[in-house]
């Protein structure tokens, strides 16, 4: 399904310094599987993820999407790869602060122009999924911490994308929280058949994913 081919990435620091982040990075996702990276800070964790996502572009190898090879689309096509096709879950929730919870969930959706009483349906299915039943017209500002990651969950979720990207999801959230989170994501990556790439520091988080990676010194290796 999602499949990285020789990752390379490279950063410019002035005008001779090369920083390699990324030196030879493969990997191979199938439908449904979920996998966990693990690395120290600054190994190139976000970096790796958002190339996946086609979020950001590698000095060198491809990321094939069901064979297509997501970088050589042009950007008008790479964004309708994201929003078709991935889901983003990042540590802080970036929940837009005047929508209510249903309309942050929504949008994705009604950006994509799909019709909006339909949509509005589904983000409440998604939301009462992660529990927020209750919650649908609250603002984010109205919600607790890990009420606002829930709703973040359901976005990255209510287009049912192939596959979700992860960065420390839990990062800002206690332990109990941060459990909520992980096994909300993970039952509705059954639910819906996503595939999941999650960065975490969380060791007990990794061992609940099908593979745990780690990433040095520019590669990734099973571990
Ligand atoms: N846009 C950029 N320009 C230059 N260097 C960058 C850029 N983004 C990240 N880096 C560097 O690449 C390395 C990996 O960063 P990152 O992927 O954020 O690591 P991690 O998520 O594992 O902490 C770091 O040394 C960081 O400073
Ligand atoms: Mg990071």
């Amino acid at each position: 399904m999602l499949k990285a081919i020789n990752i390379a990435k490279s950063y410019h620091d002035g005008a001779r310094n090369e920083l390699h982040v990324l030196t030879g990075v493969s990997l191979t996702l199938d439908k449904a599987e979920t996998a966990a990276i693990i690395g120290s800070s600054g190994s190139g964790k976000t970096t790796l993820l958002n190339i996946l996502g086609g979020l950001d572009k590698p000095t060198g190898g491809q990321v094939l999407l069901n064979d297509q090879d997501v970088h050589k689309l042009s950007e008008k096509q790479r964004c309708t790869v994201r929003n078709r096709h991935f889901g983003f879950i990042y540590q802080f929730h970036h929940l837009l602060p005047e929508f209510t919870a249903l309309e942050n969930v929504a949008m994705p959706l009604l950006i994509n122009g799909d019709p909006v009483k339909q949509t509005k349906q589904r983000a409440e299915k998604v939301l009462e999924d992660v529990g927020l039943k209750q919650r649908l017209h609250h603002k984010p500002g109205e919600l607790s911490g890990g009420e606002r990651q829930r709703a973040a969950i359901a976005r990255a979720l209510i287009h049912q994308p192939d596959c979700i990207f992860a960065d420390e999801p839990t990062g800002n959230l206690d332990r109990k929280n941060a459990e909520q989170a992980i096994s909300l994501i993970t039952d509705l990556n059954r639910e819906y058949h996503t595939s999941l790439i999650i960065v975490t520091h969380d060791i007990r988080i990794a061992e609940r994913m099908d593979t745990i990676y780690t990433l040095e010194d520019g590669v990734l290796n099973k571990a």
